[in-house]
């Protein structure tokens, strides 16, 4: 892969003072056959995630950000071809046959997907459903596993729990259903939660709850978490580290403080100064200039850098790899040397170019 990192990123050792990642991802590839054609969504993802730490994996639609973690699950489609390493506890779990992925998934790691609703079965009660989940992977009768259900519900905090248990999906809002998705998620004590998007379909308000419910969870449990987001906003709120996803590779990981403060990938930039803000009244707001390349036709050299505005010609020559800046890591070649970074004056210079949103 490109993307090599020189050390262990940040997170290597974890708060628990143990060396060994809950999650080490090394250089992970994935590539699809469709019709004779061969591309790679996945082009080198890098990421370590420590027992009790949030991560945040941030990119565009389309940049590889869900089919690179079912791929660390080993949830992938016949067309795909997976590389690299994934190591679970010390455990590689790439090229791991799929009855033992299937004892892995869903009881030490749990993965909340991107379309949570389509996860619960229209047909079955809510408590069926993660009493079920429950009995997939511990011994207990069915009413132990209906008092979980109820025990997870209340942990979720779905009021009456005992009342909801007996309910079915549509008789529950979308915030609500949304709360069942992860109380199943949660149901074999996992020790790690992946989640995809999991805000996405709901109001801000209902949004802000269950993330608060996802993050309560997490810190109760001890869980280490992947929340996978295109919002920056609810990376800056909830995540201890975040990795930025561009074309199929990360191109800069870092603390979210030191992400915010001081980026070190234009990429990055152009995301933080996209976002919109209250108190800097912009007439209009800016947008990153261009789109992502097309997998499959990705430009050579560094694939932001036709839409770079600091890119020179080597940029087009050869693809930087993610190296570490001194506890933090970037895939730009000139991220030590950048210049300072505000948001408002990268806004001013690109509405000077006229790449700006309507
Ligand atoms: N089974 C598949 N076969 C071929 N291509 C696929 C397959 N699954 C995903 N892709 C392609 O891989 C790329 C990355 O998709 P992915 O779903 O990971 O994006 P994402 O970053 O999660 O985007 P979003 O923010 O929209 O969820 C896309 O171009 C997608 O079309
Ligand atoms: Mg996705």
């Amino acid at each position: 892969m490109s993307a090599q990192i020189s050390s262990a990123p940040p997170g290597a050792v974890d708060k628990t003072g143990e060396r060994e990642p809950l999650l080490s991802i090394r250089g992970l590839r994935v590539g699809f056959r469709r019709a004779g054609n061969q591309f790679e969504a996945v082009r080198g993802i890098d990421l370590n995630v420590a027992k009790g730490e949030v991560v945040g994996i941030v990119g565009e639609s389309g940049s590889g950000k869900s089919v690179g973690m079912l791929a660390a699950l080993g949830l992938t489609s016949k067309n795909a071809v997976v590389t690299g390493s994934v190591r679970f506890n010390g455990d590689e779990l790439v090229g791991k046959p799929a009855r033992e992925m299937r004892k892995i998934r869903g009881a030490r790691i749990a993965m909340i997907f991107q379309d949570p609703l389509s996860s619960l079965n229209p047909v079955m009660t809510v408590g069926a459903q993660i009493a079920e989940a429950v009995r997939l992977h511990q011994r207990v009768t069915r009413k132990q596993a209906m008092a979980r259900a109820v025990e997870l519900l209340h942990l979720v905090a779905i009021p009456q729990p005992e009342r909801r248990v007996n309910q079915y999906p549509h008789e529950f809002s979308g915030g609500m259903r949304q709360r069942a998705v992860i109380a199943m998620a949660v149901a074999n004590d996992p020790d790690l939660l992946i989640a995809d998007e999991p805000t996405t379909a709901l109001d801000v308000t209902v949004q802000a709850q269950i993330l608060s419910v996802l993050r309560s969870l997490q810190e109760r449990l001890g869980l280490g978490l992947v929340l996978i987001t295109h919002d920056l906003g609810v990376v800056a709120g909830h995540a201890d580290r975040v990795a930025v996803v561009y074309s199929g590779r990360v191109v800069e990981q870092a603390s979210v403080s030191e992400l915010f403060a001081d980026p070190r990938h234009p990429y990055t930039r152009g995301l933080i100064a996209s976002i919109p803000n209250l108190e800097e009244s912009r007439e209009r707001l800016f947008s990153i200039d261009g789109s992502p390349p097309a997998l499959g036709r990705l430009p050579g050299g560094c694939a932001f850098h036709p839409r770079c505005i600091h890119a020179e010609a080597r940029c087009g020559i050869e693809d930087p790899p993610l190296h570490d800046i001194g506890g933090r890591f970037s895939a730009c070649h000139f991220a030590t040397t950048l210049p300072p970074f505000h948001s408002a004056t990268l806004a001013a210079a690109s509405l000077d170019k006229g790449s700006v949103a309507p």
